[in-house]
């Protein structure tokens, strides 16, 4: 090194130590660190196989009483993340079980959350006092702020996805939490941005919508009409179909942070590859299949939980007649802030 440029770098590291004294920092150094040129998702795609969590959530119903868990919930953490509880960027997921007669309390958070029924029926989701029944493929809203609790009358355990925006929430430390006391007064969910993202999907309703409604209407989905609808859906040019859940007054995505969409394979018949810099966790339906994510296979059958990580190329094929994925995303978030950018390509 020359005794000019030597000079040089001496002055500008003396230049950060002063900076530093000051908390400040130059940006001319680590410019391309600060504003990376794509994203980078910092967790591979994952996935959670109902033959290892099955037998984990009859271990945790024969050993964890409601009385000691308030809620038993499995929570798919992603090692990524620290220990954190998130599943994806933006978002955290979980197996919850009930049990006949159990009753999980109600209470509200500033949390938006979806359950989506994976095994059992005759429980019950009350939101703000409307009773919304959960069987197998329903799906039930539990908007910011709303009251909720669990109660199961029927027989046969019960076993949901829970799906929150909770990292997201946690970032933005905009968390409220509260136990219901006798007389609490329940505020309905205000209607999500209207429709407004691009999307060859076909709108799915909540059950017996009625615009002027703000009740249970707005917070179910019976799994029997969706199955339906998906199969009235047109095929798509890969021959999938899509529906996406939408909010029963706005007609936008369910929640503002989570955006849901029912999708349909056809054997054989890769999807378009895409990418997108939202994120999503799949629940598998039904049916069975192997999606590509980035460099990853993931194989999949019936009740398995698998990640979409932002910014990788995805493609999905089914090896059954009968597959049917589930994804929650935060699309719609994304699109809100402005920083939704989607691509696709031939698979
Ligand atoms: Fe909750």
């Amino acid at each position: 090194m020359n005794q000019a440029v030597a000079a040089t770098a001496a002055a500008a590291s003396d230049l950060v130590d002063a900076l530093a004294t000051c908390h400040a920092q130059p940006l001319w150094d680590r410019y391309h660190r600060v504003t990376r040129r794509l994203p980078a998702a910092a967790d591979a795609p994952w996935q959670w196989r109902w033959t290892d969590m099955e037998p984990l959530i009859g271990r945790a119903c024969a050993e964890v009483s409601m009385e000691d868990a308030e809620r038993r919930v499995l929570l798919l953490t992603h090692p990524a993340f620290a220990g954190a509880v998130a599943t994806t960027t933006n978002l955290s997921s979980g197996l919850q079980t009930l049990l006949p007669g159990e009753v999980a309390r109600p209470h509200r958070h500033a949390l938006q959350a979806i359950r989506y029924v994976m095994e059992g029926a005759g429980a019950v989701t009350s939101v703000n006092d409307h009773r919304c029944a959960m069987e197998v493929g329903d799906l039930v809203l539990t908007p910011a702020w709303t009251w909720h609790e669990h109660i199961h009358p029927g027989s046969g355990r019960v076993v949901w996805f829970d799906g929150l925006d909770l990292p997201l929430c946690t970032q933005l430390d905009s968390m409220f939490f509260e136990i219901a006391t006798p007389g609490a007064v329940a505020v309905e969910a205000l209607p999500t941005r209207s429709a407004s993202l691009r999307s060859d999907a076909v709108p799915l309703a909540p059950d017996a919508c009625d615009a002027a409604l703000a009740g249970a209407s707005r917070y179910r989905f019976s799994g029997e009409r969706a199955r339906e609808a998906l199969r009235r859906a047109p095929a798509r040019a890969d021959g999938s179909r899509l529906l996406r859940y939408v909010d029963g007054v706005s007609a936008g995505a369910v929640l503002p942070t989570l955006d849901c969409y029912l999708m349909g394979l056809a054997a054989g018949q890769a999807t378009r590859r895409c990418r997108s810099t939202s994120n999503a966790v799949c629940v598998v339906a039904s049916g069975s299949g192997r999606s590509v994510v980035a460099d990853t296979v993931i194989a999949w059958t019936a009740n398995d939980v698998f990640t979409l990580p932002h910014w990788n190329w995805i493609s999905h094929t089914a090896t059954s007649q009968d597959a049917v994925i589930f994804m929650m995303t935060d699309r719609e978030l994304m699109a809100c802030m402005g920083y939704l950018r989607e691509e696709e390509s031939e698979p």
